[in-house]
């Protein structure tokens, strides 16, 4: 396959509970600005062209992702295959997507609760990683001092050379499949570049933006609404 021929491919686990958010409903479910939270992440996709199809995973038992996501929804499957931990979820995905994915497609792996990707940040990404034989994925540079308090007390770690990592994370179908299905502890894996790294490859880091940051906590949900009101980066 040349790599003229190679498809983007987006894959969105939305299996999680969001215990840290404790809310009623599973956090991808929570209105942001009047519209549930995986529907912006699923609409970034379907917006940009550069996308050939995405996969939402969600757990077997999912009762709300029908009101969601309808049937027939442009460009979109829904896969009922979620897993115990976000890097099984992505298996189950990838596995469950083998036949209609090609070994050397791209698969971009984004966060449910990211609602703040934008379809020119999916952009940025491809055009910056999709040459790179281990992927790439969107990041941010520290910009805080960063403190320690592993080694018992206080101690400062220079912020030079970190980084936050985002999703989407993109890598080559038949790579990341074989790094997750690779990797010992399903749940010391809490991003899918950690499991490339572990095979001694460095996923290339793309500047994203703070828009794109996880929601994770119930005072996350005003903060994901001043961003979206915002024009997309
Ligand atoms: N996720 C998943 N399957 C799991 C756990 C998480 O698909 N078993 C997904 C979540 O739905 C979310 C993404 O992985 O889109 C990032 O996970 P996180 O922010 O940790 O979400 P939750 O696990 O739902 O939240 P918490 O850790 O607070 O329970
Ligand atoms: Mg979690």
């Amino acid at each position: 396959m040349s790599k003229q021929d190679k498809r983007h491919i987006a894959l969105i686990p939305a299996a999680g509970v969001g215990a840290r958010m404790a809310a009623g409903s599973p956090k991808q479910y929570l209105p942001i600005a009047g519209k549930p939270m995986l529907r912006y992440a699923v609409e970034a996709f379907q917006r940009s062209e550069l996308i050939a199809h995405t996969y939402v995973v969600v757990s077997a038992e999912d009762a709300y992702i029908g009101g969601v996501l309808p049937a027939g929804e442009p460009g979109v499957t829904v896969l009922r295959c979620g897993g115990a931990t976000r890097m099984e979820s992505i298996l189950n995905g990838l596995r469950a997507a083998r036949a209609q994915i090609g070994d050397d497609d791209l698969v971009l792996v984004h966060d449910a609760a990211r609602p703040g990707l934008t379809p020119g940040l999916i952009r940025k990404l491809i055009e910056e990683a999709g040459g790179e034989p281990a992927g790439g994925l969107l990041a941010l540079p520290v910009v805080d001092t960063v403190k320690s308090t592993r080694g018992g007390g206080v101690a400062t770690t220079p912020r030079e050379g970190l980084w936050l990592a985002q999703t989407p994370q993109m890598f080559p179908y038949a790579l990341l499949e074989r790094a997750l299905g690779a990797a010992a502890d399903p749940s010391a894996i809490t991003d899918d570049a950690s499991a490339i790294e572990a095979l001694g490859l460095s996923p290339k880091l793309v500047e994203g933006h703070p828009r794109n940051f996880k929601v994770t906590l119930p005072s996350d949900i005003g903060i994901a609404e001043m961003y979206l009101k915002q024009d997309p980066a």
